[in-house]
This record gives C-alpha cells, sequence and structure tokens, in this order.
C-alpha cells in the first residue's frame, strides 16, 4: 500500500450528485480516490471537475463485469462505495429493464468482482428509502417490511438483499445504507427539488414564466448530500457490516418545498406552479420519513443542513449560476 495514502476509495457513479460530495469528503481525510466512469460520447465531468487533477478516473461499467474485476485488480482499494446505479423513478417506468440490470445486477457484478479480486475490500451500497415504498409503518426504520413501488424500488430492493446475501455468504464487510431523499445545488434537474430551485431562479431573472410539477401531495424526508457522504464513510469504518437508515426524521410535501423556494425571492408559488398529469407516476411513494435513532447512535451520525437552509442553499445556488456568477460546483 502506498505510504503516503494509507487509504484508497473506488466510487462508482463518482460523476454524480453523491459522488462528488463522497470523493471531496474522502479527499479531505486524506484517500487516494479513483472514480469509475463509463464511456460515453460526451465526457460528464461537471460536478468533478474541479476535483479532476486529485482523481483518478479508471473507465467501466457496472453493465460488464470484465471492467469491474480490471478496475479493482489495477488499483486495489481497500474500500469501494457503489453509487452508479439509474437513479431516476420516472425513467424506471420507461426503462425498466435497463434499471434492472444496472441498479439490481449491477450490485452483483461489483460484489462478485470483489468476492474474486480480493474479499477483504470494504463495501457500501447506496440503497433507498424508495424500497419502503407503500409504507408499512411511520416512521420507515431498519426493521420496517418493504413494498416498492417502482421499478426502480424493486432494483434497489434487490440490490439491498444480494449485498446482505454476499456479507452472510462470503463474509465480506458489506454495508447498505438505506438512504432518504438527499439533495444540494449539485442535484439533476430531473428531481423536483432542483427543478423546483433552478425555476424559481429563472422566473426571478424573467427567464421563465411557469412551473410544471406533478404531484404536490407527496410526502418525503429531505436532507443534504454533502451530510448524507458522511453517513456512508462512517458505515465503513464500523467493525461490522450493518444495515443503516440515513435520514432527518422530519417530512415535507412538494408543495411546502414549493411555497419557500418561491418565497424565498419574495414569490408566491400559487402564481406559478401549474399541475401537469404528465408528471404523476403510475404509482407514487406518497410519504416517507425515517428514523434516524440507529445512525444517530451506532455512527454518531447527524444531519448538519436543516430543511430550510437546504432550500435557501439550492435557491441561491441556481441565481448565481443562472446569473452567471458560479463557475464551478467547488
Ligand atoms: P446520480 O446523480 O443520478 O448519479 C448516478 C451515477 O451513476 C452517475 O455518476 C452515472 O454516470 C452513474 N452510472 C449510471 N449508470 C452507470 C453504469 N451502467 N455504469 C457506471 N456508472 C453508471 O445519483 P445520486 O443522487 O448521486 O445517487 C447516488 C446513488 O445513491 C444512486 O445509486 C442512487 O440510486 C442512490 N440514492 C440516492 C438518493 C438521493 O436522494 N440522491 C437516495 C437514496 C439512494 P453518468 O454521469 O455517466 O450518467
Ligand atoms: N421528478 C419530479 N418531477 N417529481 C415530481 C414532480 C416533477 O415534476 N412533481 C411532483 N413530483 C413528486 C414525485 O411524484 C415524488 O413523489 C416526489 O416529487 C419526489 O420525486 P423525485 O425528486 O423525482 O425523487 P424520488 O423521491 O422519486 O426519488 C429520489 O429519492 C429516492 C430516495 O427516496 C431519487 O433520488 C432516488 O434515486 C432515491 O432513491
Amino acid at each position: 500500500m502506498n505510504q503516503l495514502h494509507p487509504q484508497r476509495a473506488l466510487i462508482t457513479g463518482i460523476t454524480g450528485q453523491d459522488g462528488s460530495y463522497l470523493a471531496e469528503f474522502l479527499l479531505s481525510k486524506d484517500y487516494e480516490v479513483i472514480g469509475l466512469v463509463r464511456r460515453s460520447s460526451m465526457v460528464s465531468f461537471e460536478r468533478i471537475a474541479h476535483l479532476q487533477d486529485k482523481v483518478h478516473i479508471v473507465s467501466g461499467d457496472l453493465l460488464d463485469e470484465a471492467s469491474l474485476i480490471e478496475a479493482l485488480q489495477k488499483h486495489q482499494p481497500n474500500e469501494v462505495y457503489n453509487l452508479a446505479a439509474q437513479s431516476f423513478v420516472q425513467t424506471s417506468f420507461g426503462q425498466p429493464v435497463l434499471t434492472g440490470e444496472t441498479t439490481a445486477l449491477g450490485v452483483t457484478r461489483l460484489l462478485d468482482a470483489i468476492r474474486i479480486v480480493d474479499p477483504t475490500i470494504r463495501f457500501y451500497q447506496a440503497s433507498s428509502s424508495e424500497m419502503f415504498g407503500k409504507v408499512q409503518e411511520v416512521p420507515q426504520s431498519e426493521s420496517t417490511p418493504f413494498h416498492p413501488r417502482s421499478p426502480y424500488g424493486v432494483a434497489k430492493l434487490y440490490g439491498h438483499w444480494i449485498t446482505v446475501n454476499y456479507r452472510e455468504s462470503y463474509n465480506l464487510h458489506a454495508s447498505s445504507g438505506i438512504l432518504f431523499n438527499h439533495e444540494s445545488p449539485r442535484r439533476g434537474l430531473e428531481f423536483v427539488t432542483r427543478k423546483i430551485t433552478h425555476a424559481v431562479a429563472a422566473i426571478h431573472l424573467g427567464r421563465q414564466h411557469d412551473l410544471r410539477l406533478g404531484n404536490l401531495d407527496a410526502m418525503r424526508d429531505w436532507g443534504f448530500a454533502g451530510d448524507y457522504v458522511k453517513a456512508m464513510w462512517l458505515m465503513l469504518q464500523q467493525d461490522k457490516p450493518d444495515n443503516y437508515v440515513v435520514c432527518t426524521g422530519e417530512t415535507h410535501s412538494v408543495r411546502e418545498f414549493c411555497e419557500l423556494a418561491f418565497a424565498h425571492l419574495n414569490m408566491d408559488y400559487k402564481d406559478y406552479v401549474v399541475v401537469d398529469k404528465a408528471f404523476f407516476r403510475p404509482a407514487e411513494v406518497d410519504l416517507l420519513v425515517g428514523d434516524p435513532s440507529k445512525a444517530h447512535k451506532s455512527l454518531s451520525w447527524y444531519r448538519e443542513v436543516s430543511f430550510k437552509d437546504l432550500i435557501a442553499m439550492m435557491v441561491q445556488a441556481d441565481l448565481e449560476l443562472l446569473q452567471g456568477k458560479l463557475k464551478s460546483f467547488s
């Protein structure tokens, strides 16, 4: 192992929202960071542009096990964070097979690669509160039964159980983080929070006239992505692998998010938001709210950014982005 870098982590999905925050966090802890990136005709390094001279990029795809084996053999990480996925719920209804290949079977390919190359590697699986779906109890904890409501949720449930299975079958240090929704200025524009904050900024600047949304009554437990990546790392520092719910313990509606986001720039959401059936889902997850007590107790993890501050941060960042003041995500 390199003396200057006692810890080496491989992140799949490093170009995504969470991947960029996790890479920053691990670099701040002196890790050597390797990012697995799939080939595309245009590189999408926007979120990690400011880190490009600090991280090693390796080519690979969750659809291709040989590429995963090769990445592990070449870089010999001691921790692997599997953040890569087809992560947009709405798309999973239109592309259920692709979602299953990546978000479900992709986890098996990576776990198998670890088992073959080096079973001492510690593994983090990005599981999701979408697995609770039609919730069986409120709030949802590690012991709440699952009832997914989308091909994405079903695929994540497979990913969760295969992680547990490789832990039990091969004694891998494989943990599953059941993370509730977490957002940031780096969130993809298709997700509801960023769609709202970007529209608020655009409307404020006179560049957009209205905002078309689906179900305003859906309730989510929203936190800040920068807080949540710390919980991922904490899970891999424990003596034993386990499952953990990571959340705020608060729930808010999409309507409430709109209300606060528009109010941040002194506007009333009722003047701009139009309900459009095109954004409704074939099956909806009505209410998510987690119980963070295990993460508090076992990981000493607490969220730092409040719901209100998260919205203010996102609206402000979108305003600066549209005004050309935000040059990079750093
Ligand atoms: P995201 O922004 O959509 O990022 C997804 C990442 O996966 C991107 O880097 C993407 O690469 C990569 N990817 C997709 N398909 C791939 C493939 N076949 N091979 C290799 N890489 C592939 O997602 P996120 O919000 O950061 O979420 C990170 C993970 O946590 C995901 O697994 C998500 O499902 C899960 N999760 C997220 C939340 C949340 O609220 N954010 C909550 C619970 C769980 P490209 O840049 O090439 O597209
Ligand atoms: N995207 C979107 N667009 N959602 C809308 C809209 C809209 O125009 N209007 C209403 N919504 C509602 C959705 O129906 C859903 O109930 C809620 O807003 C949140 O939608 P998303 O932001 O797309 O997130 P999600 O909850 O479906 O999924 C996210 O969180 C999961 C964890 O619970 C994703 O990040 C998943 O990858 C993650 O696992």
